[in-house]
This record gives structure tokens, sequence and C-alpha cells, in this order.
């Protein structure tokens, strides 16, 4: 059977720690596409061109080659996986991600992908557009106070000095982005399970997802 998960959600709600444990355990390619609109951003910061040229965007996009190895993301034969983490990145990647052009040429992107493999991906736009005819959806929720605190012990694990308060409100900053762009918002899919992850652990997320998949296809 063809399996394509779709998980969404808002930044910090758990996505990729669960799409990396349910793609082991089910044996899916694991397809972080906020990691692509990370790399844009992160390319378009190296070139200079700001959210507003739209047409150097596209350009820059185009000649992108991005690929996932062993869930690292390699663009041009780069591994960028560590730079697209930074703090200044995700301060400006939600807004290269409201051009509606970065997010055609991505989301052609993706769907490439998912035709190729049996896949996980994970994102804002998954269930509602990219793989829209997906047998499982799920929509991942938490508070923004727990969000900004799963954020901070990531990075402090990772030696990145950042604060609490400005994760919680970088989160906030996102979060209105995300939701209130015009070109396919963050929201979620009807078709989508929703679960709240504030008070579960990761281990409870990912069984009640491998559920939901045991029962569909057995
Ligand atoms: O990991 P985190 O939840 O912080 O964010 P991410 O998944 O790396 O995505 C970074 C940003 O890319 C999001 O805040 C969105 O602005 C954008 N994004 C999007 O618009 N559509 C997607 N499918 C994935 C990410």
């Amino acid at each position: 059977m063809r399996i394509a998960v779709a998980i969404d959600g808002p930044a910090g709600a758990g996505k990729s720690t669960i799409a990396k444990l349910i793609g082991e355990k089910f044996n899916l390619m694991y397809i972080d596409t906020g990691a692509m609109y990370r790399a844009v951003a992160l390319m378009a910061k190296r070139n200079g061109i700001s959210e507003k040229e739209v047409e150097k965007l596209s350009s820059l996009v185009k000649s992108l080659n991005m690929k996932f190895i062993n869930n690292k993301l390699f663009v041009n034969g780069e591994d960028v996986s560590k730079k697209i983490r930074e703090v200044k990145i995700s301060n400006i990647v939600s807004l290269y991600a409201t051009v509606s052009e970065v997010r055609s040429l991505l989301v052609s992107l993706q769907q490439s992908m998912s035709q190729k493999y049996n896949v996980i991906m994970d994102g804002r736009d998954i269930g509602t557009v990219v793989l829209i005819d997906a047998p499982f959806k799920f929509y991942l929720v938490a508070s923004p106070e727990v969000r900004a605190r799963r954020r901070f012990n990531e990075l402090k694990n990772k030696d990145i000095e950042v604060s609490y308060e400005s994760i919680l409100k970088d989160i906030k900053k996102r979060d209105y982005i995300d939701s209130t762009r015009e070109v396919t918002p963050l929201r979620k899919a009807e078709d989508a399970i929703e679960i709240n992850t504030s008070n579960l652990t990761i281990e409870e997320v990912v069984n009640e997802i491998s559920n939901h998949i045991y029962k569909k296809v057995n």
C-alpha cells in the first residue's frame, strides 16, 4: 500500500521529532518542508535578496538543488542543516514563506518527492495543499509557552544561547504570519486528526499516530 503521512502545525508542536520517529517505524522517507523554506531564506540572505524581490527570488529558488540525505538537507551540494536552524534564519523565514512564487516552486518539488517515495512530510500546508490526498493527516498543537519551552531546551542542548522570552516572541510572531498570510495559511485540513501535545510525551504522540496508521493499514 502506498503510504503518505502529512503532519502540520505551528512551530514547536513536535512535528519534526514525531515525523522522524514515525518515518523510521514505518520505513517512510522524512521530508522536512520547513527546512526547505529555511534554505530559501538562508540563500536569499546570502545573496542579498529581500522577500519583496519576487523575480530574483524565483530565479534563486529555481537554481537550488535540494536533497535530503539521512535527514540532512543539502543545497547545491552543501550541507545546510545547521545553518538553517540559526535564530537569524528563524526570524526571517516566514516572510519568504509568504511569497506565492516561492511556495508554488517548493510545493511542486515536494509533490515530486512524494511521487517517488513513501513519505512522511511535516510543515504548514501538507494536509491542505501538498499531499491533499494523503490517507493519514495529523495536526499537532500545543500552547505557545509549551512550544517555546521545548524550542528553548532544544537550542540549549545544542549550546545555542538564546533567551526563552525571545523564542516565545518569535514563535508568536511566526504563528501570526503563518496563519494570516494570504497564500495557503496554516490551518487544519478538515480530514486531519488533531492532537494536543502539550501534556503528552513524545512516545505517547508516536503511539497515538501509529495506532491510527495501523487501524487503516490492517
Ligand atoms: O521547526 P519550526 O516549527 O520552527 O519551523 P519549520 O517547520 O522549520 O518552518 C519554518 C517556517 O517555514 C514556518 O514558520 C513557516 O513560515 C514556513 N513553512 C511554510 O510556510 N510551509 C511549510 N510547509 C513549512 C514551513
